[in-house]
This record gives structure tokens, sequence and C-alpha cells, in this order.
């Protein structure tokens, strides 16, 4: 295929959008995300295929394997496209009813219906879920619509729109330009301005520059930037362009993590089908820009997000980060004048550029405008992928479209931005998603993690999770980091464990102090902040384990009794049966027993009793 124009995109778009909007054939659009992957959706897509040929079906079903549709929860699922019906929890023997019973007979398959956990009301329109119906998708539009192992399918999406305008028809001014007054604000974390970015590497000198992609999402419970890849690689890569031609880069490089296979072999074949349409490459839509991308995949060390080291790495040195400025926008990949934008950030994009910074402005509050994506993660009913209007509240979010706590548990927290970030308690649940009004309640946006924490998570050995994570992943460059962080783990270790001692408090608030003044990157800087806002609004818990030695969420084992308080237990047998090591005897009419020489200390028992009756 030689190269396109954009005449020869819009014919193929037209081509695709007619069979997609052909009712004589039925699409499956069975999700391919790694999440389904992971619940059977391949095995699912062979048994579709087996059985759509055993009933001569091949030229009225067509079944399509998309990225991650965002109900992570209810996979393996499936669309049914254009009616749009909603399928979870598919397993292959449902297969020969799914066909017999929608394709040749026209009716719902009602026991793979969502039913709305709240309502009891079975619900068979996707988009009147609640789960989706509140969301607003830009940087997710395509997300279990299109194959993104098909180019056309992204294409007949007006994919490629936005970069054929921003090289034919606009200046990298007026891109810069649009992209600023769209107020776009980096999805990384910082919220640093796209356009201001982009406007300072326009303007430093230099024959060579770089666009750089960063797709390493290292933060526990964050899986937005694999998902985005995994599901619309091509709005990425659109992005990217648009980026080359606004600040004058003619290589770009997405760096990776190895541990996302799907994202990199999707991605690998994004790029290869861009340039065999002479999408990337010489003189791209018969214009005189050219630009090439190569993935770069990463070890998967947190630090490596961080703009600096992620540049050495890709330069083949250690990911280490180094002093700014100067900063990458005059020297940085290679020395090189370089721009680094997180994938979300680049998906938004094309999207700006076809429809205006005007309509993104729109979206969203004064100061953050557009949309978000948030990996909904934890204690929450609807795990899985939102993208939400800026603005809407944390409550909901977490409630309306997450589902709200399992269980009939009470929600306690919520922890945002991961190890950089802080938790918020009940009280500020109102807090509107925006960059400004989270990080007043001690919390920051970050790139989108959302851990939900119900009543029985205990707030310190939350903070110790963090810390263990933020220490094992310095990078050990700055004394602060390297030190502070260890000498705050052993400080939380020893509290959980029940050696707290009267002045930890006050040495964890000093050594955070120290670290986030003296830490040379961000890692250093924002790595305390768990543990500072876990004391702040749950500095009782810290107090019951110093004081007391006591942990009110019973999850630090070392100080728990591991009995069952007879006059407390109401001999429901519940820990019996949650009891894999056959330590609790138990009859019914009687109270439970825990026989100490076989409890492995799982804590199992805690969780299911409802009457609090283990001590
Ligand atoms: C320790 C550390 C890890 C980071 N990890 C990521 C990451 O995985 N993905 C990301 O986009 N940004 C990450 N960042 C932020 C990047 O350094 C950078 O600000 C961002 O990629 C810029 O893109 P944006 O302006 O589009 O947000 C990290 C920062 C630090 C300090
Ligand atoms: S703050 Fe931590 S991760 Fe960052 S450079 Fe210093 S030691 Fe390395
Ligand atoms: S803590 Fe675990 S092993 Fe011990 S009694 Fe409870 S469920 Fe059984
Ligand atoms: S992986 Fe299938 S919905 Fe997320």
């Amino acid at each position: 295929m030689g190269k396109l124009t954009r005449e020869d995109i819009k014919k193929i778009k037209e081509k695709k959008l007619k069979e997609l909007h052909d009712a004589s054939v039925t699409k499956l659009l069975l999700c391919g995300g790694t999440g389904c992957h992971a619940t059977g959706s391949l095995k699912l897509k062979d048994a579709l295929q087996k059985e759509v040929i055993n009933k001569g079906l091949e030229k009225k079903v067509k079944i399509v394997e998309t990225g991650c549709n965002g109900f992570c929860a209810m996979g393996p699922l499936m669309l049914v496209y254009p009616e749009g019906v909603f399928y979870q929890k598919i397993s292959e023997k449902d297969v020969p009813e799914i066909i017999e019973e929608h394709i040749i007979n026209k009716k719902h398959v009602q026991k793979l219906l969502y039913v709305d956990p709240v309502t009891k009301k079975t619900i068979p329109y996707q988009k009147d879920i609640p789960f989706f119906s509140h969301q607003m998708t830009i940087a997710l539009r395509n997300k279990g619509l299109i194959d993104p192992e098909v180019i056309e399918d992204y294409i007949a999406q007006d994919g490629y729109m936005g970069a054929a305008k921003a090289l034919l028809d606009m200046t990298p001014e007026e891109i810069i330009h649009e992209v600023k007054s769209s107020g776009l604000r980096g999805r990384g974390g910082a919220g640093f301005s796209t356009g201001l970015k982009w406007e300072f590497a326009n303007k430093s000198k230099g024959e060579i520059k770089y666009v750089l992609c960063n797709a390493d999402e290292g933060d526990p419970g964050a899986f937005m930037d694999r998902s985005i890849l995994e599901a619309d690689p091509h709005a990425v890569i659109e992005g990217m362009i648009i980026a080359s031609k606004a600040i004058g880069a003619k290589q770009g490089y997405i760096y990776c993590r190895t541990e996302y296979p799907l994202a990199v072999s999707r991605l690998g074949i994004a790029i290869q089908q861009a340039k065999n349409y002479g999408l990337l490459g010489e003189k791209m839509f018969g214009s005189t820009h050219s630009f090439d991308i190569e993935i770069y995949q990463g070890a998967g060390a947190f630090v490596c997000g961080e703009e600096t080291a992620l540049m050495r790495s890709i330069e083949g040195k250690r990911g280490m980060p180094r002093p700014r400025p100067p900063f990458p926008a005059q020297k940085g990949l290679w020395d090189k004048p370089s721009i680094l934008n997180n994938v979300e950030t680049l998906s938004n994009v094309p999207q700006i550029i076809s429809k205006g910074g005007k309509w993104y402005s729109s979206l969203g509050t004064e100061t953050s405008k557009g949309t978000k994506v948030f990996a909904l993660s934890g204690d929450i009913n609807n795990i899985g992928l939102v993208e939400v209007p800026m603005g809407i509240s944390l409550k909901k979010m977490i409630f309306d479209i997450g589902g709200g706590i399992p269980n009939k548990k009470k929600f306690k927290a919520v922890q945002l931005g991961g190890p950089s970030g802080g938790c918020v308690p009940e009280k500020y649940l109102d807090t509107p998603v925006d960059y400004e009004a989270i990080a007043k309640v001690g919390a920051i946006m970050g790139s989108g993690g959302v851990i939900i924490m119900d009543e029985d998570t205990c707030m310190v050995d939350m903070a110790r999770f963090f810390m263990d994570f933020i220490q094992d992943e310095s990078c050990g460059k700055c004394t602060p980091c390297r030190e502070g962080t260890k000498r705050i783990l052993e400080i939380l270790n020893r509290i959980c464990d029940g050696q707290g001692e009267a002045d930890d408090i006050g040495k964890l608030e000093n050594l955070s102090a120290i670290i986030i003044n003296s830490a040379l990157c961000g890692l250093g800087q924002t790595g305390p902040n768990p543990v500072l806002s876990t004391l702040k609004y749950f500095k009782d818990e810290y107090y019951a384990h110093i004081y007391e030695k006591r942990c009110p969420a019973k999850r630090c084992a070392a100080l728990l009794k591991f009995e069952i308080d007879p006059n407390l237990c109401q001999k429901c047998g519940l820990c019996f049966k949650a009891c894999s090591a056959g330590a609790i005897t138990w009859k019914k009419k009687e109270v439970a027993v825990i026989d100490k020489s076989k409890c492995v200390k799982c804590l199992g028992c805690y969780s299911k009793c409802k009457f609090n009756a283990i001590l």
C-alpha cells in the first residue's frame, strides 16, 4: 500500500463505516483486554467462531476482538453491535445459547445480562448501565468498539484526521495555540500545561528534537495507560505525530514496560500499519513533515517513569534522575530538545485538533479541563476503567459509577495518586475531580490510580504498604530518599508489630519533611505523602497502635489475639467456613473456637465475622 492522502483516508473511512452500519451483519465485540484474556476471552473467541461456522452464520455474524471495554470486573464480556446489548461473565458453555437465542431467535440471553446490584433490575443495553452512563469518553472514545489491530477500524472513527489537519493545514504555532487554548494538562501526574511544554520545545534551537511517550505506568493499582494502548494504540501514535509537527521532531519513542506484552505487541502492529499507509515515515500525507516512532521497552522500575530517568534509560544508561534545569525542552534525550507526554495526554490530542481547543476547554472546571481516566480498584464493586468529566465529585465516581463498596461494608477512604498521593476520607467525598481541589484535601490527581478502601483497612498498614514500595523503588542516588524512606519504613513496621514508641509520630513527620524538601526527584519529594495524609486524617489509628497496642481495623497480625470472644460469638459459623487451615472448630448452635497451633494468621476469619467477635 502506497502513501495515503487525506482523500484516501476519507474513502477508507466511508467504506469501513458502511460495513460497520450494515444491519445484516451482527458484530460481536468481544473484549480482548488483558483482564478479559485472563478470564478466558481468547477461548471464548474460538468457541464463538466455531459455533458461527457450525450454524453457517459466517455472513451474518462478525466477531471482533477489541481492547479493554472498561468494566473489567464483569469480564469476559461482549457488546453486540449495533444494538448495544451488553453480555457479562460469559463462559464457553454459554456460546451455543448466545448464538441460538440472540442471533437466530433475536432474543436476549437473560442470564448474561447485567443486573443492577441496588435496584435488582436487569439492564440489557450498555448505554443504560450506570457504570457507563455517567462517563464521558474522549481519551477512551474507541475502547471496546474497534479492533486495535486493524487501522481501518480506527480510521472509521475519524482516526488520523487530526494528524492530517495538523500536517496539512496548520503551522506549528497554530497547533500549539490550539492545545494551549484547550487547557489540556499532563495526565502523567504533574498536571503541567501540555501546550506550554510544546511551546518551550518549539522555541528551543536545534535540528534534532524528540517526542517521547511515557507508557511506564508504575503506580500500583494503575492500568489506564495499558488499557489505552491495548484498546486504541493509533490514538497515541496520532497524538505523537501532531506533537512532532508542533515542536519540529523527526523521531519519537514510546517507553513502555516489558510487563505490558499485549500493549507492546498492539503498539508494534499499529506502528507498522501506520508506516505501511505512509502515516508515519517520510513526508506524511503528502506534506513536508517526516516522523517515525520506535518502542523502547523498560524493565519496570518505577523511577524510570520520571522524565530524566526515562531519557537516560532510552540512552542505554541506568535509569536515574538528574537535577533540572536544564529541562528536557532544552536538553532532553541525548541532550537534544525533547518533550515527554503521558499516554492519556497524547490520546486526547487528535480530538482537540479535530474539534478545536474551545470545545475541549468547554468541559470541566475553571482550571481542570476535559475529562480524566481513572482505574478503580480495591474495595469497590465495579473494578475497571472509567473516564469522567473533570468536576464530577469523588462520591459520584465511587458510588454511582463504581457501584459502591462490596459486602455491605462501610467506605473508609480513597487513595488517589498512588505512592505519590494521599487518601481522602469520607467527609471530603464531595470534592470534585479537579487538580487544585484534590490537592487542597491532601491528595493529588496523579495519573489516575484510585484505590478504594473499606472499613477493614488499617491506615497505618496502608501507609506501610506504599512506603515499602517507595523505598524498594528508590534509585538510591540521593541520601534523603535512599536512607530516609528506609527509616520511615522501619518505624511503620515497628508500629504495626506492636513496638511503636511515643515519639514515633514526631519522627515520621520530621523525616517526611526532610525527604520532601531535599530529595532530588519526584519519587522522594512525594514518597512520604501517604504517611502524611494518613497521619492527617487517621492519627487516632496510629495512637491505638502505639499506645494501646491495638489495630482497630484488625489487620496487623502482631496486635491480634486470634481468639474468639464467646460472649460476642453468635454461633453463625462464618469464620469456620472461611478458615482453609482447619484451625476453627464449630458446630451448629455452638461457639466457634480457634486452635492457635493450627492457625496460620491469614486473617481470613476476621473480615467474615459480622459480630466483631474475633479478638
Ligand atoms: C517517580 C516518578 C514516576 C513517574 N511515572 C510516570 C509514569 O509511569 N507515567 C507518566 O506518564 N508519568 C510519570 N511520571 C511523571 C513524568 O515524570 C512526567 O511528568 C510525565 O510523563 C509528563 O507527561 P505529561 O505532561 O503528559 O503528564 C513520574 C514521575 C515520577 C517522579
Ligand atoms: S529522590 Fe529517590 S529516586 Fe529520586 S533521585 Fe533521589 S534517591 Fe533516586
Ligand atoms: S486467621 Fe486464618 S488460619 Fe487463623 S483461624 Fe482465622 S481463618 Fe483460620
Ligand atoms: S479487560 Fe475486558 S473489560 Fe477490561
